[in-house]
């Protein structure tokens, strides 16, 4: 049986990811401006990433004989500052996604909504890598100043991002 709960959380979910989408792609277009391309890039593909975790659930639900319902998306922000600032944002942005993950997996647990909470573990690991991906490119702009080359080294590296990861 799936449960109403779960659904409504799953549905609110679906319109936080194409949030998440929104952002990241506000993200790239920023990038895109400021001529570094290699972040733009990394950030459109982290944009349909986020477009792929909300057809998940658009998919999960309609094959529980649920109905999905699409919701008002917020208009993203369209100044971002710094290299650094910029993914550091994204890192916040993805601690609160998982904590969201995280609230509906309780959700499903208190339901004792079993298949959703398979469905769920999916999540739960995919967010370990989201943060990790973040928090690694947070760390390497650290290390170095803004004005510094590392950036532009970076911005080329980060341009190599292939649609899997
Ligand atoms: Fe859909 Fe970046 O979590």
């Amino acid at each position: 049986m799936f449960s109403e709960a779960v659904q409504e959380a799953m549905n609110e979910q679906i319109k936080n990811e194409i949030y998440s989408a929104y952002i990241y792609l506000s993200m790239s277009a920023h990038f895109e401006a400021v001529n570094l391309s290699g972040f733009a890039h990394w950030m459109r593909l982290q944009s349909e990433e986020e477009l792929e975790h909300a057809m998940k659930f658009f998919h999960y639900i309609n094959d529980r004989g649920g109905r999905v319902e699409l919701r008002a998306i917020d208009q993203p922000p369209v100044e971002w500052g710094t290299p650094v600032e910029i993914f550091e944002t994204a890192l916040a942005h993805e601690q609160k996604v998982s904590a969201m993950i995280n609230n509906l997996y309780e959700i499903a647990l208190k339901e004792k909504d079993y298949p959703s909470q398979v469905m769920l573990l999916w999540y739960i690991d995919e967010q370990v890598e989201e943060e990790k991906n973040a928090a690694e490119i947070v760390e390497t702009l650290k290390m170095f100043d803004e004005r510094d080359t590392a950036v532009l080294l970076l911005d080329r590296q980060l341009a190599e991002r292939s649609e899997e990861e």
